[in-house]
């Protein structure tokens, strides 16, 4: 049978350390990555890690032709693990088409070409934004979608109705969405890890290079909201434990042991931890203190949010293994390595 697995976006943050894992796993990744929100280097960190590169084809999904050929290419894909896609939520606010072709034009283009198929495996890159501001903690994949905050949220939503609609009338295709928590971290070797073009969104990489001297000062905030130290809370997971359930949840469908063919996961550690933690993690990691202060509360933030794992644990077998400090670890040993710290 063939272990080729086609990973859209595999050039990125999350597609890098689950083309690592694949491959330690036995799988031949094919990356197909346009690099508008990574580099060619990141090949060189993968052949690094595990003395194999991968094929890659550099170009843009959005081109439906090229999407057509890639399969007409590579007959033997045996499953796609799709993670292309735009993520600046507040670019999506300013440039709602751009996400909306992005995310869920090249979503349907690929689904078309795998309804071909006699048989085929699809795993989508959701997010627990679909969750919003859930109603009880922890959450479960029972926890009803909430209106989604913004264009790049909705994409996550529509994207899973997308697929869930073609694999109602699609017996033959088998689809797994995986809900992210908030991924951090980087490989341990530092050879791969976030790489964030401009001012970062997310608050690890903004610590780090607040650390690393980039940034003068982070701003936290709100620490006035109901949680133990008043600042939002979320479920940190390190990049690898996300990218090992990847591995698992395309097993489970190239082995034909999926109980529907249609199915959603969280992936989380199932620990929530407030902004003030994560930064008193840095500190501990790294030894020095971050430059922060305390800022007004930000529109769009939801108070916590951390999954209920209990069914990727049961099911998939597969539990988030890395702490807090581990992960804040090597998001710093990576930003070091960067800037030649
Ligand atoms: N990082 C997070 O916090 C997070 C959380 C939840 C969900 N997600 C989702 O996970 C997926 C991967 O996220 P990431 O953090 O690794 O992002 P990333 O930007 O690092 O990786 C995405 C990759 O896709 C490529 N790409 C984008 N559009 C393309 C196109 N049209 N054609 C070819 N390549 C294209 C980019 O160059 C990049 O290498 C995305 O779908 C994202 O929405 C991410």
């Amino acid at each position: 049978m063939s272990k080729k697995i086609l990973v859209t976006g595999g050039l990125g943050f999350i597609g890098s350390h689950t083309v690592v894992e694949l491959q330690n796993e036995g799988f031949e990744a094919v990356i197909v990555d346009n690099l508008s929100n990574s580099s060619e280097k990141v090949l060189d960190g993968i052949f690094a890690i595990t003395g194999k590169r991968p094929i890659f084809e550099k170009f843009d999904l959005r081109d439906k032709q090229k999407v057509q050929n890639f399969f007409e290419k590579h007959k033997d894909v045996a499953g796609v693990i799709h993670f292309a896609a735009s993520k600046a939520v507040n670019e999506s606010v300013e440039e709602p088409l751009l996400y909306y072709e992005n995310n869920l034009g090249v979503l349907t283009y690929i689904l078309q070409e795998l309804v071909k198929k006699d048989k085929s495996n699809f795993i989508f890159s959701s997010s627990c934004t679909v969750y919003g501001q859930a109603d009880e903690m922890p959450i479960t994949e029972n926890a009803p979608v909430k209106p989604a905050e913004s264009p790049y949220g909705n994409t996550k939503q529509v994207g899973e109705e997308v697929i869930k609609d073609t694999c109602k009338v699609n017996a033959q295709l088998a689809a797994i969405a995986l809900r992210y928590f908030n991924p951090i971290g980087a490989h341990p070797s530092a050879e791969i890890g976030e790489l964030p073009i401009g001012v970062p969104q997310n608050l690890v990489p903004y610590i780090t290079q607040t650390g690393a001297g980039l940034r003068e000062q982070l701003s936290v905030f709100g620490d006035d909201y109901p949680t133990t130290d008043g600042t939002c809370i979320r479920d940190y997971i390190h990049v690898v434990d996300l990218a090992k359930a990847h591995v698992a949840a395309m097993k489970r469908l190239v082995e034909g042991k999926n109980d529907s063919n249609y199915e959603v996961f969280n992936l989380g550690t199932g620990k929530g931890s407030s902004v003030l933690e994560v930064i008193k993690s840095f500190e501990k990691v790294s030894g020095a203190k971050l430059n922060y202060k305390i800022a007004p509360r930000r529109e769009g933030d939801v108070i916590q949010a951390y999954a209920d794992t209990k069914k990727a644990n049961n099911i998939l077998g597969w539990k988030a293994q890395s702490t807090l400090d581990e992960a804040m670890a090597s998001a710093w040993t990576w930003e070091k390595k960067i800037r030649n710290i």
